[in-house]
């Protein structure tokens, strides 16, 4: 996610690192690298799923009980929201019951919140679908979000349902480091819409070709491009809030955290991540 600085899994298997900025929590345990192969396996997968399987167990597990309310978090989640909001109302969705009525899809998501802020927002959870590679965060998805279903597997082998009004892909392919895999994925998004359907994508980008490590690379543009067919993304400015800024803002007495919105909102140091919509 923006501004990670990509850990080097081979030598920190069990250290708690920073990880990605706005999703990972400091609490990482340990892998369980002979579970996630049997999951892999089971599932007809290669070492591929199962290594990202392995990364986001790292990252995510066990949930930090505070990691929504910290300051950094809590204005990605914030800042993206609103990105989301602006999206669906670019393509059409201009009412309560348009809302209501939307079909979304959200491809690897995580532990669910964005879905269930959907939900907060009145879409109605039966017409929601979630799924990611890691059953526990499936699972945690459950707990928070009734009625919505969260389905545990790679996209790639799950049969998701649809079409789709929105497909969500939000800091997924940076941590797939197979270009084919990539391609793959995009192209399932991209089908999974109806005609005039919205794929919305988050991720961190970049304009030349970024180095990487063996389980996390930024995007370039001319890459993210040439997944889509030929598609023309609607990107929009850069989104991401710099932890250094929020960390240091939000804790400000009384208006800290109203300072940090306001900041966002008019789009100061919204400087790493990209969001962008694609229609189908
Ligand atoms: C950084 S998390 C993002 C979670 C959520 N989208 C969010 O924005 O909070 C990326 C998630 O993508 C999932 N993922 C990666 N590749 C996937 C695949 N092929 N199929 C399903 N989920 C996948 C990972 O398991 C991980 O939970």
């Amino acid at each position: 996610m923006p501004g990670y600085r990509a850990p080097r899994r081979s030598m920190q298997p069990r250290a708690a690192p920073r990880g990605p900025r706005d999703l990972t929590h400091p609490s990482a345990r340990g892998t369980r690298p002979s579970v996630a192969r049997d999951e892999a396996r089971a599932a007809g997968e290669g070492d591929e799923a199962e290594e990202i399987r392995r990364f986001y167990r790292e990252r995510f597990l066990p949930q930090n009980a505070w990691w929504p309310i910290l300051p950094h978090a809590y204005l990605c989640q914030r800042q993206r929201q609103r990105r989301i909001r602006q999206s669906l109302q670019e393509i059409g969705v201009a009412s309560f019951e348009d809302l209501r009525a939307l079909r979304v899809l959200e491809v690897g998501c995580g532990g669910g919140s964005n879905l269930a802020w959907l939900v907060e927002m009145g879409a109605d959870p039966t017409g929601l679908v979630g799924v990611d590679l890691v059953p526990e965060r499936i699972e945690q998805a459950r707990q928070r979000c009734a009625g919505v279903r969260f389905l545990a597997g790679n996209i790639l082998e799950t049969d998701v349902g649809g079409p789709f009004d929105v497909v969500m892909l939000f800091a997924v392919l940076t941590s797939v480091t197979n270009a084919e895999t990539k391609q793959k994925i995009m192209e399932k998004c991209l089908s999974l819409l109806r005609p005039g359907g919205a794929l919305l994508f988050y991720d961190l980008m970049t304009r030349r070709e970024d180095p990487g490590t063996p389980n996390y690379k930024k995007l370039t543009y001319a890459e993210f491009e040439g997944y889509l067919g030929g598609r023309r993304p609607r990107y929009f400015k850069r989104d991401y809030l710099r932890r250094d800024v929020a960390e240091r803002i939000v804790p400000l007495p009384r208006v800290g955290l109203f300072a940090a919105e306001v900041l966002q909102a008019i789009g100061w140091f919204n400087i790493e991540a990209t969001f962008a919509h694609v229609r189908a």
